[in-house]
């Protein structure tokens, strides 16, 4: 008989209680072995934000670890560096950080060891169980991690549900902590009763489950890791360490948005990623949305070479670097989610021919963006995923879009969670496998971002909420004004920016026309789509197009202006490559006025090109009232902006 054990839960004499605090001493982490429980809780400026919660797992078929443990030895170690990001939001990243590790031991056979490692930023706490390798004890099954964070049930709560069939793509809903009924994903933002903002998270996700969070019978919220169809939560070799458990702390929602801990969290990149470049590109893909083209072949196929051809040409015209394609392989006919089973990534439709469109992209200096969309099938994608990489990159194709769609994944043969460990482990081989192959991914329905990005450049976006493709009835402008706070602490998003054809009788857009390119500030992204039919920028809307031809995809610095969750979002970047700053705004369904002084900016005098909504502009009755202005300002002066019902602004600012 196995017997249950809880691995890090003990009943040792020793009684610990450990401070680690942060560099300036506000955000105190307390690390506790007491009355045979292993705990920690959080402090800030001296206040209670997490009470004493448990820490531990249940390993299954293990004796119970720790019931004669001790702690043998302890370091700690401060660090302050900065890095630089190849591509991103911010070029260089501040961590800066006390870190404490504590080396537990048993004291009698089977002698087993583990370390505990603590990580205190001046707006975060992070930590993770590491489990060296050790002589009888070398592989392990989880059972359950314990590891708790107990909060004031009156906290407020930003969530979307996990275990549901879209994934992540669901609306955010705000609620009461006490309220939490299901299990809901992180980053799972969150405002305390003494007004801390918060916002749980993990870094560093690899082969593990994902930490889902749920209020316990003991109505504490407590990590509820992503089951395995067997039932348990992994199964790992020694050495192992799980991912980082994270908390971020912030004193309001917007200095939220600045927090960068999750990519401090992870390693450096391992090996060249020099070849890495971001990309902004339009697709054979919108046409499919509104009913014009097909993904299946037929009459209307959206990727045939000659529309390929024609959107290369296009590609061209606007000055756009990319070109999606989706629908060139066999395999999308029929209930393309039920035959997903059988596509093939190899092989093209009759009317799509791969090399000739990759010689005239080439031609052109066009990038091509390739798809894959597994639907989830996993044995059959990762049957042919190296020759389907290996097609790619003989025809010179550096960018792919995957897709998972599909509400599970089948994985040797079994029906496992996107974001299992095994579902995390596949996600994962395919972002090894590009990059050897020097492939740049964007990953549609991915497992969450967790700043892997930081390690694998060439993960260049993902999806993992709900986009722009739920327009037409299933998303509100307040959604875009949630996602700053909540997903986007997880990294950029594909948000399919920039549809300006906001009438469409078939996906008609919750938007203004100005809030369409605010996206492409307000949710950044390393391959950034102009997600509408090429002819509606060039011949609908060629000024308002300007904007997304000049925006670009790598940020020197992100200065969050202003904001409220779900209720709208302010931000600056300043372009990694000139001296221009480019701002963005959005709003929900209430209109808005906004200061925004430009202190921020060098001395100077700067051009200001504005894309903003019209004061008689709606995004259900006037979509398209946009004012389009051009004036010079310095650093002294301040903008005055109006954003209309569901609208927004865009502004460049160039030196003169
Ligand atoms: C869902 C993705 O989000 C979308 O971008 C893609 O076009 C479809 N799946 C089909 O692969
Ligand atoms: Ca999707």
């Amino acid at each position: 008989m196995f017997k249950w054990a809880k691995l890090f839960g003990w009943f040792g004499k020793d009684e610990i209680d450990k401070t680690v605090s942060s560099p300036n001493g506000r955000v105190k982490c307390r690390f506790a072995m007491k009355s045979g429980e292993l705990s920690y809780s959080v402090l800030r400026d001296e206040k209670i934000i997490i009470k004493p919660s448990k820490l531990g797992f249940s390993i299954y078929g293990e004796t119970p670890f720790g019931k004669k443990a001790k702690l043998i030895r302890e370091q700690t170690k401060k660090i302050d560096e900065t890095f630089e990001l190849p591509w991103g939001e911010d070029r260089f990243i501040r961590n800066n950080y006390t870190e404490t590790t504590f080396y537990i031991s048993e004291t009698a056979e089977p002698n087993r060891i583990m370390t505990m490692r603590f990580r205190v930023f001046d707006n975060g706490v992070a930590f993770r169980y590491e489990i060296p390798a050790q002589p009888k004890f070398s592989r392990i099954t989880v059972q359950d991690e314990l590891t708790e964070f107990n909060l004031d049930l009156n906290t407020v709560a930003w969530k979307i549900p996990a275990y549901q069939p879209d994934r992540y793509e669901y609306n955010y809903e705000k609620s009461y902590l006490h309220e939490l009924v299901h299990s809901v994903h992180t980053p799972l933002t969150l405002r305390t009763p003494a007004g801390n903002y918060l916002s749980i998270h993990e870094a560093a996700l690899y082969n593990y489950g994902s930490m889902t969070l749920k209020l316990n019978e003991k109505r504490i919220l407590k990590s509820d890791i992503t089951p395995l169809s067997d039932g348990t939560r992994a199964h790992v070799s020694l050495p192992f360490q799980t991912p980082w458990r994270l908390i971020m702390i912030a004193d309001s929602a917007i200095e939220l948005t600045t927090n960068r801990n999750m990519l401090c969290l992870n390693d450096p990149p391992r090996g060249d990623f020099s070849w890495v470049k971001t990309l902004k590109f339009i697709g054979i893909w919108w046409a499919m949305f509104v009913g014009e083209w097909t993904w299946a072949p037929g009459e209307r196929h959206g990727a045939t070479t000659e529309h390929a051809k024609q959107y290369i040409d296009s590609a061209v015209r606007l000055g756009i670097s990319g070109l999606l394609i989706e629908g060139w392989n066999d395999g999308w006919e029929g209930d393309w989610l039920e035959n997903g089973v059988n596509n093939k990534f190899t092989t093209s439709t009759p009317d799509f021919d791969l090399e000739e469109v990759a010689r005239y992209a080439k031609l052109h200096n066009v990038e091509l963006v390739g798809h894959h969309e597994t639907v989830g099938f996993i044995d059959n994608y990762e049957n042919q995923l190296e020759e389907a990489y290996n097609i790619y990159a003989a025809n010179g194709i550096h960018y792919v879009k995957t897709g998972y769609a599909g509400s599970m994944m089948t994985i040797n043969g079994r029906r496992e969670y996107h974001h299992s460990q095994l579902g995390v482990n596949h996600y994962q081989k395919t972002v090894e496998l590009a990059a050897k192959k020097r492939i740049m991914l964007d990953i549609h329905e991915p497992i969450k971002g967790t700043g892997i990005e930081r390690t694998f450049p060439n993960l260049l976006s993902r999806e993992g909420a709900r986009g722009q493709e739920y327009e037409g009835g299933a998303l509100s402008p307040s959604h875009a004004c949630f996602l700053p706070y909540t997903r986007l602490l997880a990294g950029g998003m594909d948000y399919t920016n920039g549809i300006l054809d906001l009438s469409n009788s078939v996906k008609r857009m919750s938007t203004t026309l100005a809030r369409q390119l605010a996206y492409f500030i307000t949710i950044y992204s390393g391959m950034a789509m102009a997600a509408d039919r090429p002819f509606i920028y060039e011949e609908r809307f060629p000024n308002v197009y300007k904007f997304i031809r000049d925006v670009p995809t790598s940020f020197e610095k992100t200065l969050p202006l202003a904001g409220e969750i779900g209720e709208y979002y302010i931000v600056a970047r300043k372009d990694r490559y000139s001296n221009d700053w480019y701002l963005g705004g959005v709003t929900n369904e209430d209109a808005r006025r906004i200061h925004i002084g430009l202190d921020f900016l060098n001395d100077g005098s700067y051009i200001a090109e504005l894309y903003t909504d019209s004061e008689d502009a709606h995004y259900r009755d006037n979509q398209f009232g946009i004012r389009l202005e051009r004036r010079h300002v310095t650093r002294n002066d301040s903008l005055d902006l109006y954003l209309a019902p569901g609208g927004g602004f865009a502004i460049r600012l160039m030196p003169q």
